[in-house]
């Protein structure tokens, strides 16, 4: 099983951002393009792939089921579909490494296989919950074994999956993501109704390949037995790894501050309307839809007094990754700055509520940890310090930013993991202002 390499940054504190920076593509786009891609009669050409450890995660799976691949590393990519039959078993397990959403939405594509499988990962994702795929799943006929709730997951493969009619319990779209990929594979029409949306990439893909599928309310359905028809995907930036300069900018750039070409998805970006009812001045300036509709955007960002708020609870799945970041700008605001009903936080790739609240506690702001949440009150300044990210990719480049605000240098350990979602931060990084280096 991967384990990750130790490393560590130092940042030194102070300083202003500038000019403009792109960051590489989107992740959660990334991962679907190669599997839709692999079950699609045809070759798909992605460009604007993120060459990171997660998605050359999933890529290597694929490859072990058989799926010829090209172009990995660089981020134009061609997928040799096998066809939703044409899948053969991997000789061993399949090591996804960090990436939660490689596993759960693999267990989606591999139960109606003809053959078994097994998924393993790095120790964070070996401790993560994984029954909320396999009982969906198993209500399809699926055939799953965990291990007290998590990885290794043993599939049984089964053709013949029955579709469901399921509502979802928590806004997941990689539950709703690994259902409607057996979806695909299954009898009849599967129908999942999600009690606040979250991300909508595999729909919007979905389509781009041909499936049919309906949306009524919050209700999604879909007829089994499509076919999945190869097609281009242009991947826009990572809203998610934009996040870290747009905080950035909010709280140290020196004139206008671009982030260029970000898919700008509606169920992605409620980290705008959090910083903008924090007073933040943000522009959003609109390039069309890049292949595979995904809107995309130049953002451009200036500084700004940012005030504490009273996080509403419907932004929260609209801003899930961006928590770690947003609690850095709100340590930076003025006042008291409230989130509840963030408790999936806890069971991202670290604890995500608890990781953030020893890195505030360390650079002295004062803050409540909830069951759901956090209570935190900004300061003029930050103080430096020991950061431990757990190993949690998100994390490490949020105390980054952080220094900017920062009287004393930050280090951060346990960074390698940067690597599974934005390979080059430490340069883009540094291109953009902050001073930042790898220890
Ligand atoms: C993702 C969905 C989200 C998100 C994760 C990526 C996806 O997880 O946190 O980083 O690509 O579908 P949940 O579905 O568990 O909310």
């Amino acid at each position: 099983m991967s384990e990750p390499r130790p490393a560590r940054y130092r940042v030194d504190p102070g300083g202003s951002v500038a000019g403009s920076v792109t960051v590489p593509g989107d992740k959660s786009i990334s991962h679907r393009a190669l599997m839709l891609g692999a079950l699609a009669e045809g070759t798909t050409a992605i460009t604007g792939f993120l060459a990171g450890e997660d998605c050359l995660g999933t890529a290597r799976a694929l490859e072990a089921l058989g799926v010829r691949i090209e172009g990995l590393r660089g981020t134009q990519v061609r997928v040799h579909g096998a066809g939703g039959a044409g899948l053969q078993p991997a000789a061993g397990p399949l090591d996804l490494g960090n990436a939660g959403t490689a596993m759960r939405l693999m267990m989606g594509l591999l139960a109606p296989q003809r053959f078994s499988s097994t998924l393993v990962g790095d120790r964070s994702l070996m401790r993560r919950p994984m029954e909320r795929v396999a009982a969906p799943l198993r209500l399809m006929g699926a055939q799953i074994r965990t291990h007290e709730g998590c990885p290794p997951v043993q599939i049984t493969g089964t053709p013949g999956l029955h579709a469901i009619d399921y509502a979802l319990p928590v806004a997941s779209a990689q539950v709703k993501s690994a259902i409607l990929l057996a979806g695909l594979g299954a009898r009849g029409r599967t129908r999942i109704t999600e009690p606040v949306p979250s991300r909508d990439h595999t729909e919007r893909m979905l389509r781009t390949f041909g499936v049919e599928l309906q949306q009524e309310g919050r209700s999604l359905s879909m007829a089994g037995g499509q076919p999945l028809n190869a097609s281009q995907v242009a991947v826009p930036a990572d809203f998610s790894s934009a996040a870290f300069f747009i905080v950035a900018g909010c709280l140290a750039a020196s004139g206008p501050f671009v982030i260029s070409n970000v898919g700008i998805n509606p169920t992605r970006t409620g980290l705008l309307d959090m910083l903008r009812l924090m007073g933040a001045d943000i522009r959003v300036h609109p390039r069309g839809a890049a292949a595979a509709a995904e809107p995309v955007a130049d953002i451009e960002v200036r500084a700004a007094a940012l005030h504490g708020i009273s996080v509403p609870e419907a932004l929260v799945p609209l801003a899930i990754d961006e928590f770690p970041v947003f609690f850095v700008a709100a340590a930076c605001a003025e006042g008291e700055t409230v989130v509840r009903g963030a408790h999936e936080l806890r069971v991202k790739e670290s604890d995500r509520l608890a990781t953030t609240a020893a890195g505030l506690a360390a650079l002295g702001i004062e803050h409540e940890l909830l069951p759901d949440g956090m209570r935190l009150r900004g300061a003029r300044a930050l103080g430096g310090g020991h950061i431990d990210s757990h190993g949690d990719h998100r994390i490490a480049m949020a105390f980054a930013v952080a220094a900017l605000k920062a009287r004393e240098p930050i280090e951060i350990d346990d960074v390698a993991n940067v690597a599974t979602s934005f390979p080059g931060f430490v340069g883009t990084a540094r291109a953009a202002g902050l001073q930042i280096r790898e220890l």
